[in-house]
């Protein structure tokens, strides 16, 4: 059974303890429900009784990192904005949501639409800002339409607008659609797309906290990490800082996709192990089969083995093994799966959203996706080893603007750093007794 401070899967009642507490409770997404749990209480706290500061400080102290992917403290990439200096300045909330195996804020917004605007609020005032922008999915339709929904009520209600809550701080809080490509959610590429221009990675610095959107201080943060907001200005830092580790306080929502009985959305504390969220709450492979291969962050973070399920859920342990927290889309595949077919299959999703912009990532994706063709169709030749290897060194990490380009070559490099077995039987024996077994 899981725990209480466990969701258990997209549909059901249990909730987690932070973001997903109130789930289950009847016609969430309505203001007057929020209001009646305690919705819009944060909000009034931080306006009204907190000077900006001490908004931050206890987003500090609570030692949220980012849930967008790169797990960056949420305090500190607050504190980079430079003071007010009479110009615009933006929340740009990244709802793009573009990586493979996570739907985790499309949950919060389709479930929980004003904690999202909540947080935002919060965020708009530590940072001064009178503008926020939210750049969601485009293919998002009922999540643009509940956002939309919950903004309008707020307005209404005078959380927001000319003078929210009574107060000369005038906030308002934007929708725009998302123009439907990967590289659309990588930040610098969002605020391009914001402004109208195509999706293409900035060279940083200048980083988006002193010169983002329209060239003014930009705070960016992803869904999940603002709708974290209410409970940690209601609560208080400290007591978020209770849950999980030191270093990765809190919990977090993952998704889990792929070969598992159970997929869904849960909540569950960061520092618990992989193997509690993939079986207990996920409930596990299918019977007779075991897990053989996961991303523990959306495809771009870098492949895991099944031996390796009991791995704790923080951001550092995932690290120490070669891998990192990313999105928190967990995707397993069991037995019956080619490993080297599942790196084609990324590679060909990396190769077709690259933007084209820096070289290694455009060519280098293409290239590999010609050669895992080949390899697969039995056509392989000794040489392909070192092809491969060739191909990943030179999509080696840092060597684009983005990450696009580090995690296609991260999959090449980690699948064949921990199933090079696989390979070798494809490239120099043409076969796969991996599908052959699977088959028969
Ligand atoms: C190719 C690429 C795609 C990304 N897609 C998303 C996305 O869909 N949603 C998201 O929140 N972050 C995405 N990120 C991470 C963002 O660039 C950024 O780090 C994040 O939104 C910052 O918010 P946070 O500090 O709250 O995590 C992506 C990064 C890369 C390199």
């Amino acid at each position: 059974m899981p725990a209480a401070t466990e969701l258990r899967g997209s549909h059901g009642k249990a909730a987690g303890p932070v973001l997903t507490k109130d789930f289950g409770t009847a016609d969430l997404y309505k203001l007057a429900v929020y209001e009646k749990i305690g919705g819009y209480q944060a909000w009034r706290k931080a306006l009204t009784t907190m000077q900006p500061a001490e908004v931050t400080g206890e987003v500090k102290a609570s030692g949220l990192r980012g849930r967008g992917g790169a797990g960056f403290p949420t305090g500190t990439k607050w504190g980079f904005l430079p003071p007010p200096d009479g110009g615009p300045r933006y929340v740009v909330v990244n709802a793009d949501e573009s990586e493979p195996g996570t739907a985790k804020d499309r949950y919060l917004m389709e479930n929980h639409p004003h904690q999202l605007v909540e947080g935002i609020l919060i965020a708009c005032y530590a940072i001064q800002a009178h503008h926020a922008w939210i750049y969601i999915r485009g293919e998002y339709d009922l999540q643009h339409d509940l956002v939309a929904a919950a903004i309008a009520e707020a307005r209404t209600a005078g959380y927001l607008g000319e003078q929210p809550l009574g107060t000369e701080f005038p906030i308002d809080i934007h929708l725009y659609r998302g123009h439907g490509a990967y590289i659309c959610g990588e930040e610098t590429a969002l605020l391009e797309s914001l402004e109208g221009k195509r999706a293409q990675p900035r060279s940083r610095p200048p980083f988006p906290a002193v010169k983002g959107a329209w060239g003014r201080p930009t705070l960016l943060n992803n869904v999940e990490t603002l709708s974290t907001l209410p409970w940690i200005i209601s609560n208080g830092g400290a007591a978020y800082a209770k849950f999980g580790t030191e270093k990765s306080p809190g919990t977090r929502l993952f998704t889990v996709s792929g070969d598992v009985q159970r997929p869904g959305n849960y909540e569950m504390e960061l520092g618990k192990p992989f193997s509690h969220l993939i079986n207990d709450l996920a409930g596990g492979p299918f019977p007779g089969h075991s897990i053989k291969v996961w991303w523990p962050g959306g495809c771009s973070a870098p492949v895991l083995t099944g031996e390796m399920l009991e791995t704790p859920s923080d951001m550092e342990s995932l690290a120490a093994i070669g891998s990192m927290g990313g999105s928190g889309g967990v995707i397993v595949a069991d037995d019956r799966r080619c490993v080297v077919r599942c790196a084609y299959r990324l590679l060909q999703f990396y190769a077709h959203e690259s933007c084209g912009k820096c070289t290694p990532c455009r060519v280098g994706g293409n290239w590999a996706v010609r050669t895992y063709e080949r390899v697969l169709a039995g056509e392989g030749t000794a040489a392909d080893l070192a092809t491969f290897d060739r191909i990943q060194t030179g999509l080696a990490a840092g060597r684009c603007l983005c990450g696009l380009g580090d995690s296609a070559g991260w999959v090449i490099q980690w699948t064949m750093e921990r199933f090079r077995d696989e390979y070798e039987e494809h490239i120099l024996r043409h076969t796969c007794s991996v599908e052959a077994a699977a088959r028969a």
